[in-house]
């Protein structure tokens, strides 16, 4: 619906390379208007983080949106050592400018809350790409403003498949899997897309080529980003993006199966931790347990190269 009022969202983000991707996404899309980017300790800590947050901004000359640094460590648990898997800058070295201006002074969880109570309750969604430890401080900390979500979609967590830290345990829960169960079991609107979903999204070098050979600037430093994944684990014939799923579910739901599940997160030993149980005594969440994965690549070429 081209003259439907943009939805307010805030992404809550730890870039990394599938982060920038969704970022990217995110901002050549006319559905959306973005409040703010809260960064999150993750893929890599929170200076790297909340650096990447500017220069994605800056690159798209978006200095207009606020960053806001978060939580440098987990709630009650040691942070993971950075992943080389998004390499030394945390987005696989792809160049990008400095950020054109500093961070909100304020942290991300009163920057929240204050945003939650001064606008309209259910008006502002939170897309999270990261470990959870900012909304779940704003649960904890700052509940009334937390009830005013007006929904959360977070890319986090395995239901049937292996995860990509443990057996069981998919990063962003794993990372912090005292943050997940506040989020889970807090009531709050919530959308998990798990990575039994985000594998069937992938993007091959092909599909880096194609976004390339449209040329616009946006289409090819999606395609620098794609690429970089590839540098860092070759003998992979395409990468999934997980966090790009986040966003396509937000644009296109009719693309995705839903169903809801209780649940119960692990918070015990480390590999263990963040893994998902299937229990009629968990919380009620609404879960992607499905995709169809080339139509939301359709649609992800299709913005990046029209923007
Ligand atoms: O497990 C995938 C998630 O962990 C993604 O959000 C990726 O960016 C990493 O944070
Ligand atoms: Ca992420």
């Amino acid at each position: 619906m081209p003259d439907a009022k943009p939805r307010r969202i805030v992404i809550d983000t730890d870039p990394g390379i599938d982060d920038a991707i969704g970022i990217l996404l995110a901002l050549a899309s006319s559905e959306f208007s973005i409040t703010g980017l809260t960064t999150v300790a993750g893929n890599i800590g929170i200076e790297t983080t909340t650096r990447n947050a500017g220069r994605l901004l800056a690159f798209a000359g978006r200095e207009d949106i606020p960053v806001v640094r978060g939580e440098a460590a987990p709630l009650s648990r040691p942070g993971p050592e950075p992943l080389n898997l998004h390499g030394e800058n945390g987005i696989g070295g792809v160049a990008l400018p400095d950020p054109g201006r500093q961070p909100e002074s304020r942290p991300a969880v009163p920057w929240l809350a204050d945003l939650l109570l001064d606008q309209p309750a259910g008006t502002i969604e939170i897309l999270a790409l990261g470990p959870l430890t900012n909304l779940a401080r704003v649960f904890l900390h700052h509940p009334d403003a937390a009830r005013r979500i007006g929904g959360i979609i977070a890319m986090g967590g395995v239901i049937h498949e292996t995860g990509n830290v443990g057996p069981r345990s998919e990063f962003n829960l794993w990372a912090d899997p005292e943050a997940a169960e506040v989020v889970v079991s807090s009531g709050l609107p919530l959308v998990l897309v798990p990575l039994d979903v985000t594998r069937r999204v992938r993007a091959s070098r092909e599909f880096a080529l194609a976004l390339r050979a449209a040329g616009t600037p946006l289409a090819v430093m999606v395609a620098d980003l794609v690429e970089s994944y590839f540098e860092t684990k070759t003998h992979q014939e395409s990468r999934p993006l997980h966090d790009p799923c986040v966003m396509l579910f937000a644009l296109a739901p009719e693309l995705f199966r839903l169903e809801d599940l209780h649940l119960v997160v692990n918070t015990g030993s480390t590999g263990e931790a963040g893994a998902l149980t299937v229990d009629a005594r968990g919380s009620a969440v609404r879960v992607a347990t499905g995709v169809d994965g080339p139509a939301v690549l359709d649609l992800l070429a299709r913005t990046l190269t029209a923007a």
